[in-house]
């Protein structure tokens, strides 16, 4: 039997009990890409609530072009670690594929811009970051084999952005320093 996934916020199901005193800044300082988990699973309280954080995002026209796989039968985590064949990310108990609608995702008409990317990776970001204030760690992959992805995940008029692995972060998981640009190289004032 299949565990149940997806009550929404409107079930008003969720205590809000894990939520430490974290400002936004200190929230996005926290969140790393996690390269090695526990194999401690991600409970449903936890995951409903992070894919309720994904369905709030907003999306250009709110078209909401996107779709949410959610893998943690061993069959879709064995097909997922052969599309991304790599040491740290066979660690992760469970992964998200996070998918973008090709047909229904809004199109600027002065240019012809598809905006099904940019929407997808602001719901992806809010999944790292809802996972990050519950403690939980992810990492953002777009490194797959996207044919491989594609055969072994067919979705009508879907194509995978980014696979999110999450799980719980092991004492010893590798932490860079967060690297980042001075505010004066990113930022001019016009
Ligand atoms: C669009 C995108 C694709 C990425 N793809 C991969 C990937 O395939 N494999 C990987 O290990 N990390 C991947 N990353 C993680 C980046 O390497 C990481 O976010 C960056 O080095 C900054 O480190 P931090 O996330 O720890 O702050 C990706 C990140 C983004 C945003």
């Amino acid at each position: 039997m299949p565990r149940r996934v997806g009550r929404n916020v409107d079930d008003k199901v969720y205590i809000c009990k894990k939520r430490k005193d974290m400002n936004f800044l200190e929230l996005c300082e926290k969140r790393f890409s996690v390269r090695k988990y526990t194999s401690e699973s991600v409970s449903d309280e936890d995951l409903d609530y992070v894919m309720n954080c994904v369905r709030m995002a907003q999306s250009a026209v709110n078209f909401q072009p996107w779709k949410f796989l959610i893998a943690r039968s061993e069959e879709a985590k064995a097909k997922l670690r052969e599309c991304y064949n790599r040491e740290w990310f066979s660690t992760a108990p469970m992964y998200v594929v996070c998918m973008r609608n090709v047909t229904e995702n809004w199109v600027r008409a002065n240019d012809g811009k598809q905006h099904g990317d940019i929407d997808v990776a602001i719901a992806t970001e809010h999944l790292c970051l809802a996972a990050a204030e519950r403690g939980l760690g992810t990492c953002w992959v777009g490194n797959f084999d996207a044919e491989m992805m594609k055969q072994m995940f067919p979705e009508e008029g879907y194509e995978t952005v980014a696979v999110i692995p999450i799980g719980h972060i092991a004492d010893d998981c590798p932490q860079a320093p967060k690297k980042r640009k001075p505010l004066s190289e990113i930022v001019k004032e016009v």
